[in-house]
């Protein structure tokens, strides 16, 4: 199966227009990346995705991370949407499984390597949604099968946002009043904490938008509180350095929490 959904996943590849801009004209370095990426199950995801009509092109790679690449592909209606594919066999699903057992939503899940991956890339999808329900700024959830999520690209022109970590904001005490609200939004309406928020994780437009809910956790884990305060302290720490007077962390947990 391998060599055959390889070589028609290339086309696949060629047809869209990012793999010229990343310059992988020769099919022996087009084959290099194609196998470290796509094993044959993903290659079928994709022509799954492809069918139904959520994905018509492939762009190129707009981010390789530690779990999961990023890709820009065209939908049929040619918009830019992102694609994030988790990789299996090269995952950390050990401690994917930690986080997921204490989330009442994947109790029963059995500690092996590809159910992990593929309840990770699902509680992610599911995450964006009820984030995207409460109105929280975030990529709206588009679709997911297995280890790949299709969602909203948050850019122009196929070019991401710039991660709040690589440009900071030019008006930091509004982006950080921001940020609660939208921190505040996703406790309250989508019933959600973050539990991986930091400047990382933030994209401008230049209005804040939160990306990467892999780790998003229910209210009702044992492990929010504890999520919370590292998402606030994050926040936190990276807007001190921007020079905004920002509160005490209990203050912030109480803004986010609190009846007010
Ligand atoms: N919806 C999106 N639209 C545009 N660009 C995106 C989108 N999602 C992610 N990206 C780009 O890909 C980068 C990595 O995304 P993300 O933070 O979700 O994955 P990651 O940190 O590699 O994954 P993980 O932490 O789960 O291993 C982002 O910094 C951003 O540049
Ligand atoms: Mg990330």
């Amino acid at each position: 199966m391998g060599v055959k959904v390889s070589e028609d996943f290339q086309e696949f590849l060629r047809k869209g227009e990012g793999w010229k801009y990343e310059r992988l004209e020769k099919d022996s370095e087009m084959r290099k990346v194609v196998e470290r990426v796509f094993d044959a199950s993903t290659l079928l995801t994709l022509y799954h995705l492809i069918n139904r009509g959520t994905l018509d092109r492939f762009g190129g790679a707009v981010s390789t991370g530690k779990e999961a690449h990023v890709f820009r592909a065209l939908n049929p209606e040619g918009e830019y949407v992102a694609v994030k594919i988790y990789r299996v066999a090269t995952s950390d699903f050990k401690n994917m499984y930690r986080y997921l057992v204490v989330d009442p939503r994947f109790r029963g899940i059995h500690r092996d390597r590809r159910q992990v991956v593929y309840a990770w890339a699902s509680r992610e999808y599911k995450n964006l949604q009820r984030a995207g329900e409460a109105g929280v700024s975030s990529p709206r959830a588009i679709d997911y099968e297995k280890n790949v999520l299709v969602m909203e690209f948050m850019g122009e022109e196929g070019l991401p946002y710039p991660r709040m970590k690589d440009s900071p904001p030019a008006d930091p005490e509004r982006v950080f009043r921001k940020l609660l609200k939208e921190v505040k939004l996703l406790y309250r309406e989508a019933k959600l904490v973050h539990a991986d928020l930091s400047e990382y994780n933030v994209l401008l437009s230049p209005d804040p938008i939160l990306i990467d809910f892999s780790l998003g956790t229910d209210v009702s884990s044992p492990m929010a509180e504890e999520f919370l305060r590292r998402d606030l302290s994050n926040l936190s720490n990276f807007f001190r350095r921007q020079g905004v007077s920002v509160p005490p962390l209990a203050e912030l947990l109480e803004e986010v929490k609190g009846e007010g």
